[in-house]
């Protein structure tokens, strides 16, 4: 696979041409940033986990008929992926409160929703990703109601397998975030990343997190929370 010039450069990953107009490579990086990219900071193995988790999430996503933009990875920090546009929401789960909602709504973490709640933030850094509603995205176009509505479904099944994996790696899927591309037919499918950058993952016996938050709020022990997660995946995955 011929890695072409760079288009895109975000965050946590760059994105290159390949010699096929419909598919791109994806770098994942051990830069990370948090707070709107008021903090940053890098930690070791981070792209090579996140490329490795990412990879074992979309493949059995795939094997449960959610279609991703995921073809295959081709090195420890690279995935060849098809090419999409990316529609500019983030859709955020929530199974549990934590992060910006518990601070929103002035309650404590770790409090179990009796239903899935969905926040959803416009994608634009120089607004610090608002949080929009439905009436918003209308409003400005970003989709119809009916693909809103795919988006939903599509997302809430996502929810629903992710939580009993991880379920089976003894681990509470607290909240996360997925991104949502359109093929060149139109079609919605998933894109992005899914890795503990993206996820609140809380073990079920200590409550110990295992993502992100580690970096955020200055909890120590960032790479092995990541491998811990890698680990336990492929346990359940039997990988
Ligand atoms: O910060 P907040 O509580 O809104 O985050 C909810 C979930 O979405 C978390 O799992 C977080 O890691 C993820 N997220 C993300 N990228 C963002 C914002 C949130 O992956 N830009």
């Amino acid at each position: 696979m011929q890695k072409g010039e760079m288009l895109y450069e975000g965050k946590a990953k760059q994105i290159f041409a390949t010699e096929k107009e419909d598919e791109v490579i994806v770098k994942f990086k051990d830069d990370a940033t948090a707070f709107n990219a008021q903090k940053r900071g890098s930690f070791d193995r981070k792209g090579e986990m996140n490329n490795a988790i990412t990879t074992l999430i979309f493949e059995y996503l795939n094997e449960k008929g959610i279609e991703t933009h995921f073809i295959k990875k081709l090195d420890d920090r690279e995935q060849l992926v098809k090419k999409v546009s990316i529609i500019p929401i983030e859709m955020v789960v929530r199974n549990y409160s934590a992060g910006s909602m518990a601070q929103r709504l002035g309650i404590e973490e770790g409090i179990k929703s009796p239903i899935t709640i969905f926040d959803l933030c416009l994608k634009e850094d120089a607004l610090g990703d608002p949080l929009i509603n439905d009436f918003h995205v209308l409003f400005l176009g970003l989709v119809t109601r009916e693909e809103l509505d795919e988006m939903y479904h599509l997302t809430n099944k996502i929810n629903e397998i992710l939580k009993e994996l991880f379920d089976k790696m003894n681990i509470i899927l607290v909240d996360f975030k997925i991104e949502l591309g359109k093929t060149s037919d139109g079609k919605i499918i998933l894109a992005d990343e899914i890795s503990p950058d993206t996820c609140r993952l809380w073990d079920k016996d200590t409550m110990k997190k295992l993502d992100k938050d580690r970096f955020r709020r200055d909890l120590g022990d960032v790479t092995e929370a990541y491998v811990e997660i890698y680990d336990r995946l492929k346990t359940a995955l039997n990988k």
